[in-house]
């Protein structure tokens, strides 16, 4: 669940991400009920973080290698879940030297704009009629956060571009096809998530995960820009001391091409 570098997307830091942003392998757990895990398969999960969720898909009885492009990530996983084989690797990019039964998703996906490359890879690693089992956000996805911190730019004068990949479901089920996947099931549905930390929750929100919309700003700007951010939002989304972002999910399964 680590955006891909090379680019001035955000910088992770596991502390913050396991101390204030934790609902994202909490809300994970429905998608490991859809995965339902049988003991004896081989599973990959595609974009682990510190491997919370790894640790859950295993206690199936599953054999699960967590794989995450951020070494800090992988690190951090390794030293919690000694027990079970992390890869530091590029979502875009890999391949091992066994099929997988199935390919798990929690959170990642939105991060990689090259869908493309990341099928190919995910379809190499299946095994025929393996499943490919994600969630992410989709089209709409924190769109109210998206548009105020877009509204508060245009007035200084800049813009930019949207880092994420949030998809509809006629748009991502097309490009599984065109990789030759089945999708045997997709659904896209608001879950309005509450923010950690009380009134601080936007603005860790945003320094955690929007950092490339502020890139070209001066720190001082910055700071500007995200207060106006926040009262612009506060009507909306900030209710009874909590910020709740408008989360959308996209959830798939789709199947790989037989043999
Ligand atoms: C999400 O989980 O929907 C998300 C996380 C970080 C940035 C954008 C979206």
């Amino acid at each position: 669940m680590t955006p891909p570098d090379g680019d001035d997307r955000n910088e992770w830091s596991t502390s913050r991400y396991e101390g204030s942003h934790s609902f994202v392998y909490e809300y994970g757990e429905d998608v490991i009920e859809l995965l339902a895990p049988q003991a004896g398969e081989r599973i990959l999960d595609l974009g682990c973080g510190t491997g919370h969720l790894t640790d859950r898909i295993a206690e199936s009885g599953a054999e699960v290698i967590g794989l995450d492009r951020s070494e800090e990530m992988i690190e951090e996983a390794r030293s919690t879940y000694p027990d079970y084989r992390f890869v530091h690797a590029d979502a875009r990019d890999f391949s091992f030297e066994k099929p997988f039964d199935a390919v798990f998703s929690n959170a990642a996906l939105h991060w990689i704009q090259e869908q493309d490359a990341l099928l190919e890879s995910v379809s190499a690693a299946l095994r025929p009629e393996g499943r490919f089992v994600a969630e992410f956000g989709g089209a709409g996805n924190v769109s109210a956060i998206v548009e105020a911190i877009r509204a508060e730019l245009a007035t200084r004068g800049y813009s930019a571009e949207t880092p994420w990949y949030f998809p509809s479901i006629g748009e991502h089920a097309s490009t599984l096809e065109e990789h030759g996947f089945e999708v045997r099931y997709a659904t896209l549905f608001d879950r309005p998530t509450e923010l950690e930390s009380g009134a601080n929750g936007l603005t860790g929100w945003l320094d955690m995960f929007a950092d490339s919309f502020f890139s070209p700003l001066s720190d001082a700007e910055r700071e500007d820009v995200v207060s106006s951010v926040e009262e612009r939002l506060r009507p909306s989304l900030f209710e009874d001391g909590v910020w709740v972002a408008d989360y959308r999910r996209i959830r798939v399964v789709a199947i790989s091409p037989g043999e």
